[in-house]
């Protein structure tokens, strides 16, 4: 399988003249912000997304921001909504499909380090929005705590996690978290008990619309080596069901009535491809990326794999991949 991802070109974009216009007052944009956040934040113009995305594909962001600290964050909260600019949380890009045409306005990532750490006290396990699942679970094994072994096979942020109840193993993101901290859309931090937030099958509604920046997880005491033990089979398990070649993860969420793998694999659409997106062999609800795909190749493909579950058996796939950002200039996506 071929892993050299084409990279976008931005660029291009700026070519003509009405872009040429709106590249200077983005340049402007670009370098107010930088003048207001410290040196320890990135801002970048026109970031290709699909190297930050898992399933690698899709256009640039016009910018591209990583606040250095939570005041930095409201900063730019205000900011945008004082330039009229929109925004998207981007945690590892493991469940998102952005379209070819990019992202118009900022994609905020909270990956440095003071959005990042992982504090293990006793049996909770305190973390921020960007640590990275796989770490809180290798934290927790150290210090011998339980429970939160299924975080390390899913490819993501706490925030990203919490956002989407991420799932695996039989258990949800939710099971596990003791209490959440947020920031509202005027920058506003709060930290709330899990009880009181509401939680559904893939997804966490407060945090669509505000954004994560932490939470408490809690485990339960044992010993070292049996958490090791259930994180390798978990791990094994993984490796025997699911694709290694860059995909989104788990394309739909399962209907109620039969796994969304199970259908796709019985409709008979393993190995079908648009492009360079092909439904797994391994498993039918993933879509994998040979290194040549486009966003419009795995939309096409998207639209082929419910129309057969529409047809064939009255079933309306919905997706649990976030599809976001601008189909590229004159391709009509869904
Ligand atoms: N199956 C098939 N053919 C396939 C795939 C699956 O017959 O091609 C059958 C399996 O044999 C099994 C059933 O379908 O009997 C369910 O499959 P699996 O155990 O792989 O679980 P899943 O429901 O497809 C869920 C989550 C995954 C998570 C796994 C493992 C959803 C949509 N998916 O998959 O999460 O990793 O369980 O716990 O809830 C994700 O959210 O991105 C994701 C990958």
């Amino acid at each position: 399988m071929k892993n050299v991802i084409p990279e976008p070109d931005c660029s291009a974009q700026a070519g003509d003249a009405p872009r040429e216009a709106m590249r200077l007052s983005r340049e402007q944009l670009a370098d107010e912000l930088r003048a207001k956040l410290s040196d320890l934040a990135v801002v970048r113009q026109d970031e290709p997304l699909a190297r930050r995305t898992t399933l690698r594909v899709g256009g640039c962001a016009d910018f591209y921001v990583e606040p250095a600290s939570e005041p930095e964050l409201t900063f730019i909260l205000h900011w945008c909504r004082r330039r009229e600019v929109p925004f998207v949380m981007l945690g590892r890009g493991s469940n998102l499909l952005v379209r070819d045409g990019g992202i118009r306005g900022l994609v905020i990532c909270l990956a440095q380090p003071s959005f990042s750490r992982i504090e293990v006290m006793g049996y909770r396990v305190h973390c921020g929005a960007g640590a990275k699942l796989k770490q809180v679970a290798t934290e927790a094994k150290r210090e011998g705590v339980t429970g939160l072994e299924f975080l390390e096979g899913i490819p993501g942020t706490i925030g990203g996690a919490l956002r989407m109840n991420a799932g695996a193993m039989g258990a949800w993101t939710f099971d596990i978290v003791e209490s959440i901290r947020y920031m509202d859309q005027e920058g506003q931090a709060h930290e709330v008990p899990a009880r009181d937030v509401p939680v559904e099958y893939r997804s966490c509604p407060l945090l669509k619309e505000h954004i994560a920046l932490g939470a408490v997880l809690k485990g339960h005491p044992s010993a070292r080596d049996v958490v090791e033990k259930r994180m390798k089979s978990f791990s094994q398990k993984r490796w025997d069901s699911q694709p290694a070649a860059p995909s989104a993860g788990c394309i739909f969420k399962n209907p109620s009535t039969i796994p969304a793998g199970k259908l796709i694999d019985e409709l008979g659409l393993k190995g079908t491809r648009v492009g360079g997106a092909m439904v797994s062999m391994e498993h039918g609800n993933f879509i994998v990326n040979d290194g040549s795909a486009t966003a419009r190749d795995v939309l096409e493909l998207i639209a082929i794999i419910r129309a057969r579950a529409r047809v064939q058996r009255g079933i309306e796939l919905e997706t649990e991949v976030e599809i976001i950002g601008e189909p590229a200039t004159g391709a009509p996506q869904s």
